[in-house]
């Protein structure tokens, strides 16, 4: 698909059809997130791909999905037929940059495990379009005991999950009537 029309056409969608997926399409998604960028090519972004129903289901109860079911939405974690969860591990950060051609610090300002799992989650929403597949983010804090669930080591962060599947029409989120920020607002040419 032409590159504009993934661009407009990405959403997130909390809405799918309990359909499964066929692998090779979830490989290809989750390909594009590995692609991403990365900070020295520490390459730190993992990827927990789970289509086991249980282990959806357990990972919709730590999101505590049946109190907003229970508020007219969607239960989308439990019926999306595959979770990603998306992972970053800052221990790849600090090996890729004690070697030698780096300065042995990863005491940044910007701790750049989180900006290159960010680039994974578009890479992966993007993908998800571009095989015609619908794509969803809960952030972690909306998870208790997620790494239990999915067996992720405790030194290894948890940015959230990714919900994957065929979407249908959904009423959004209550953030969806802010609006889009026009491009005049957020971007300025030559200075701030
Ligand atoms: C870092 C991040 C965290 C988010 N967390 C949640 C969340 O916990 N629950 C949710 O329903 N949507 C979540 N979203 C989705 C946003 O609400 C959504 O991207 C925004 O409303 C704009 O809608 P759109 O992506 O469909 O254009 C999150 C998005 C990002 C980038």
């Amino acid at each position: 698909m032409e590159f504009d029309r993934i661009v407009a056409r990405r959403r997130m969608v909390r809405r799918y059809r309990n359909e499964p997926i066929d692998r090779h399409l979830i490989e290809r998604v989750v390909n594009a997130g590995v692609h991403a960028p990365s900070a020295g090519f520490s390459q730190g972004q993992r990827f927990v791909v789970v289509t086991d129903a249980k282990v959806r289901s357990s990972i919709a109860r730590a999101a505590n999905e049946d109190s907003f079911a229970s508020k007219g939405f969607d239960p989308w974690l439990s019926v999306a037929p595959v979770h990603i969860v998306l992972c970053t591990d800052p221990g790849a950060y600090r090996d890729r940059y004690s070697e030698p051609d780096k300065d042995g610090s990863t005491n940044w300002d910007v701790p750049y495990w989180w900006v290159d799992v960010g680039a994974s989650l578009m890479a992966l929403l993007y993908g998800a379009v571009d095989v015609g597949l619908s794509a969803g983010f809960l952030g972690a804090h909306a998870f208790e005991g997620l790494h239990a669930i999915v067996g992720v080591p405790d030194d290894v962060l948890i940015a959230g999950v990714v919900t994957l599947g065929f979407g249908i029409d959904d009423r959004g989120s209550q953030s969806v009537s802010r609006g889009r920020i026009a491009p005049e607002e957020a971007v300025r040419w030559e200075h701030w």
